[in-house]
């Protein structure tokens, strides 16, 4: 991940507000519901205290003025005494409220937590949608979907579960200290003196866990990945054999995750088993001192049992406070990992950006690009491209043809000063980049279709497409017959990357695709290359047909697929080697002729070791130097055995 220099949108906690936009009400009034929860639940062993201590016992009531007041109106202790069942009535009524508000608080809280979730989703998503290409190729598809899924989910956990609790667990642990100290200073002592030692405890044990807890996460990501590469990569495996050695791999992997879920499980016994003997003893000393001072008349009965109540009632929190600062420190970790998607700014046009008319000449000027500094992959490269007509791209492998389509595309955009393209007068970068795609149809060197129907497939711009439209496009991109000759047609499915439809079939539904868009300025990158040479011939003569008006960039090794086009440009490491028509690259006897002669006249048995880039360029070299060289290495075009193979895939 890179780091994000720019100035944070958010910080935490105001990306907390942002994605609760819609929720809040929802988490205050749940947290309002819990706090009358607790209040309630704090009164009944005051209840209980005053039944045994005033109503069975003789001493007055302890309950404030108001309280006292009222109790006396109906006829103070003696009518209690012989009416129960009103203390009763009021207990049950007491825990009818409480459990009507627990209700409402778990019923808010479980629409706000997934609100908030949806939310999250929502603008995650839309975010990721605006974020430039550039950031899409720096960053793992699958760490930006564990940031979409587990990191929204351990949020959504933390503020869904965790964040009422703290409400209620603070609120707890300040009203049994109260209740207990106004009962009994001393005894409230030795069970508030135990508090710090399990908070420490909790805190020491969630944090020492919350290590082992990332240990686990990571393991899982790592299973997942092996599991997810094998599917994705089912062919290779079988391909190879492989299948014996992945399903080790595996479970070697396995057999560690599991291992590791053990040890926390048994840390997880180990705590709550020391937990429960610290805890055991707060309450033996709580137990024999209240004892002791029942006997001894310092305390009434019924306070000690109160007492022995709220102890109960403050364990408990204190013993999830540890839980909840380490749940806490855990969502904070993922609130970050969400962070760095929200704070990499979006995709942005210039503030005077326009919507110049796209039938005009397209100009590459002296235009140098490197993806990683210093490593230029295109190197001071100049050239137009007329309006109307078809301008194709030979070049060996990695010679930066599909670079300068995603310079056009502006899928990154040109540094300043490393020159310009201009679409008749206008500097790409002035364009909206919307804009600017829209009227730039581009068919990718790696076509990709969704697991969605052909026709969804090929009508992704206008969902509302006529299927004449669809079928119009496809017939030109010569694939309307074999989707018709599939049992649904049009209504195929997709597998999960395309993978029911061959390579071909794939590259022309991505074609025809491309086609519906009825862009002026169209890119075909590479993409005949899986057609045989007929079906090649057939869909360019289609096209030069139905696309007369527009301009055409035509990428291809297949020197027949470039043949007709009005101009032609060869390209060698980043550089422009040779431009020119057909005919005047033919007469010239270049680089783009050597070529032509090995793909056109090379019969099958004829084993080509050369590379026509190096021939010429070494041709280049020596003539330069003086010496005559071209009768040494040019005898047959094309053919030199000290020459390496890799040109026969290359070109
Ligand atoms: N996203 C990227 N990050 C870093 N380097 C890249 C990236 N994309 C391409 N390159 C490098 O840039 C160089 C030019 O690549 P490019 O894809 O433009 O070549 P190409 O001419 O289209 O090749 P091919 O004919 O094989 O499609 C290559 O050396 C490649 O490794
Ligand atoms: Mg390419």
């Amino acid at each position: 991940m890179t780091k994000d220099t720019q100035k944070e949108r958010f910080t935490r906690w105001g990306m907390v507000k942002y994605f609760m936009h819609g929720c809040t009400r929802f988490f205050i009034f749940s947290i309002v519901a819990s706090f009358l929860v607790t209040i309630l639940e704090m009164l009944i062993p005051q209840i209980i205290r005053s039944t045994v201590d005033s109503v069975i016992g003789d001493k007055p009531f302890a309950f404030p003025a108001v309280v006292n007041g009222w109790i006396s109106d109906i006829g103070g202790a003696p009518y209690l005494r012989t009416h129960l069942w009103v203390i009763s009535i009021t207990i049950i009524v007491m825990a009818l409220f409480v459990a009507l508000f627990r209700y409402a608080t778990n019923q808010l809280n479980s629409i706000a937590a997934e609100r908030l979730q949806q939310n999250m989703r929502d603008k995650l998503f839309s975010h990721i949608q605006k974020l430039p290409f550039t950031w899409h190729m720096q960053n793992k598809t699958g760490d930006i979907i564990q940031r979409c899924t587990s990191d929204v989910e351990r949020v959504r956990i933390f503020i869904a579960e965790q964040l009422v609790s703290v409400v209620r667990i603070v609120i707890m642990m300040i009203l049994s200290l109260f209740f207990m100290f106004s009962m009994d200073l001393r005894l409230g002592a030795v069970a508030a003196a135990t508090v710090p030692v399990i908070i420490a405890y909790s805190g020491f044990f969630f944090s020492r866990i919350g290590r082992h807890f990332k240990e686990c996460d990571d393991n899982e990501g790592i299973l997942s990945t092996i599991a997810q590469e094998n599917l994705t990569g089912v062919r290779v495996v079988r391909a190879f054999g492989r299948e014996d050695y992945e399903r080790k791999r595996f479970e070697k992997q396995n057999t560690y995750y599991t291992g590791l879920w053990v040890h926390l499980m048994k840390l997880m016994s180990y705590f709550w088993g020391a937990g429960d003997l610290i805890t055991g003893i707060q309450v033996v000393l709580v137990l024999s001192l209240g004892s002791a001072f029942c006997v001894h008349g310092t305390l009434t009965t019924g306070e000690f049992i109160a007492f022995l109540t709220y102890n109960g009632m403050l364990i408990w929190p204190v013993r999830q406070l540890g839980r909840v600062i380490s749940e806490m420190s855990k969502a904070g970790v993922s609130i970050d990992r969400i962070r760095y998607i929200m704070n990499t700014p979006e995709e942005k046009d210039r503030p005077d950006a326009t919507e110049p008319d796209m039938h005009q000449d397209i100009t590459f000027d002296h235009v140098t690009f490197s993806y990683e500094e210093n490593v230029p992959v295109v190197k001071d490269v100049s050239f137009t491209v007329k309006a109307g007509t078809t301008f194709g791209i030979l070049g060996s492998t990695g010679s930066g043809k599909s670079t300068l389509m995603h310079l056009l595309d502006r899928l990154y955009d040109l540094p300043e000063g490393s020159g310009s393209i201009r679409i008749g007068d206008t500097d790409i970068r002035d364009i909206k980049a919307q804009y600017l795609r829209r009227n730039i149809g581009m068919v990718l060197q790696e076509p990709y279709l969704f697991s969605r129907t052909i026709g969804e497939n090929i009508s992704i711009t206008d969902r509302s497409m006529p299927m004449s439209d669809i079928r119009t496009a496809a017939r030109l991109a010569s694939v309307d017959d074999a989707i018709t000759g599939f049992k649904n047609g049009y209504d195929t499915m997709v597998g999960e990357r395309g993978v029911t439809l061959s390579g071909g079939q794939k590259q022309r539904t991505a074609i025809a695709r491309m086609l519906t868009q009825k862009a002026p300025i169209m890119v075909f990158d590479d993409s005949l290359s899986a057609v045989d040479a007929e079906t090649d011939a057939k869909i360019r003569s289609a096209l030069n047909r139905h696309l007369k008006d527009s301009t055409v960039i035509l990428i291809a090794h297949r020197v027949t697929t470039l043949m007709n086009a009005d101009k032609i440009m060869v390209m060698d490491k980043g550089k422009i080697v040779e431009m020119g028509t057909p005919d005047e690259l033919m007469a010239k006897g270049g680089v783009y002729k050597r070529i032509y002669d090995m793909q056109l006249t090379m019969s099958e048995d004829d084993v080509f070791t050369g590379n026509p880039f190096e021939e010429v360029e070494a041709e280049n070299a020596a003539k330069a130097a003086g010496r005559d060289a071209a009768a040494e290495t040019d005898d047959k075009p094309g053919k030199n055995a000290s020459g390496n193979s890799a040109a026969v895939k290359e070109v």
